[in-house]
């Protein structure tokens, strides 16, 4: 398949790209940088360095290169960020992404496969969390995901464009060559590590939620398990699947959320990151942010009902273990 990877040279779609190149795909990577790396595009991948909220470029590129299905990986999204800039999230992934979707519009690429949030589902009613649950985002990042999910369920219902639509728990892990190197970094993994590689305290956001042991809970899902899903979803865009609508006429977007449908403590987390390091880490308690649910735990039944996806790399260890080892051989991250 001759595939479009906006944000390929980010934490999420460089792995996805290495698995497509990996498969035999051919695979055009959108970014602009602003956040990812370039050394963390495959080089079996050909990189365009620009937005993907430029229509007549996008149009260009998906035309020049006979694209045939788009994973739109690319966004902006530290939740603290777009509750004091909400104008940058909605102009970057709502407007960014309405131009995306024109680009696709007019060149008549019909597949996509977008990267949504856990987020959208604010604070949660019940755990685990259906897809049908209701969607009530209480940031203005899971907002901005939300409005994109429903111009793509539009899209659907007017133009045809087949979708799957991907609920992302909280991804961590990283294979081999390619990890996660965010600044700041405000993911709680590759947060503890780093603190526990140069020998400082690790914050936890609150102790005080109503959990076991006060800290939050979260479903973490390996990054190369979202790999996965990502190429079952975008097979799944294919106009013979009726699981993304019929071949011709109105579509309805397949929802699905991924991750492992297990829950994990903050505490926990950094109990099981000493073990994989071997060594005690430092933690400090600072007050709860903003915004943050207590437990986020996803039900990934639809998944693997309709995508025959499963988390093959669901203990924490093996998250952990491969995200420690990522670290080691990259200590300063991407070298550019
Ligand atoms: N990391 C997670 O745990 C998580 C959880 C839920 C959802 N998501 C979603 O998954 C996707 C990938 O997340 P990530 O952690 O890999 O983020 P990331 O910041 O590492 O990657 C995003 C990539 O998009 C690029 N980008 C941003 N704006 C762009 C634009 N206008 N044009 C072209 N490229 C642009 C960045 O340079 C970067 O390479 C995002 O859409 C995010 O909202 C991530």
């Amino acid at each position: 398949m001759r595939i479009l990877v906006t944000g390929g040279a980010g934490y999420i779609g460089s792995v996805s790209v290495e698995a497509f190149v990996a498969a035999g795909h051919e695979v055009t990577v959108l970014d602009d940088l602003s956040t990812g790396h370039r050394g963390a595009v495959s080089p079996a991948a050909r990189l365009e360095v620009g937005s993907y909220g430029d229509t007549p470029a996008v149009a260009g590129l998906l035309d020049r290169y006979h694209i045939e299905a788009v994973l739109h990986c690319a966004a902006k999204s530290l939740v603290g960020e777009s509750m004091t800039d909400p104008a940058k999230y909605f102009r970057e992934n709502v407007a960014g992404g309405v131009a995306l979707l024109e680009a696709m519009r007019t060149t008549g690429v019909r597949r996509i496969v977008f990267s949504s949030t856990a987020a959208t589902y604010g604070m949660p009613e019940r755990i685990p969390i259906l897809e049908t649950d209701p969607i009530q985002p209480i940031n203005a990042y899971g907002e901005t995901k939300r409005c994109v999910e429903g111009a793509i369920r539009w899209y659907g219902h007017g133009y045809g464009l087949r979708s799957v639509i991907l609920r992302y728990f909280n991804a961590a892990g990283a294979s081999a060559a390619y990890g996660e190197s965010h600044d700041p970094e405000t993911h709680l993994i590759p947060a503890v590590l780093r603190a526990a590689a140069a020998g400082r305290d690790v914050t936890l956001f609150g102790d005080d939620y109503p959990t076991p042991d006060g800290t939050c809970i979260r479903d973490y899902i390996h990054v190369e398990d979202l790999a996965r899903a990502h190429m079952l979803a975008l097979e799944a865009t294919d106009p013979a699947n009726a699981l993304t609508g019929p071949a011709t006429g109105p579509c309805e977007p397949l929802v699905c959320n991924l991750g492992s449908g297990t829950g994990f403590s903050n505490r926990q987390v950094v109990s099981a990151a000493e073990a994989v390091i071997g060594r005690p880490i430092s933690v400090k308690v600072g007050p709860r942010r903003p915004g943050d649910p207590p437990i986020l735990v996803a039900s990934p039944q639809n998944a693997h009902e309709k995508l025959g996806w499963n988390a093959s790399q669901g203990t924490l260890e093996q998250i952990i273990g491969s995200a420690w080892e990522w670290l080691r051989a990259h200590p300063a991250g991407y070298a550019e």
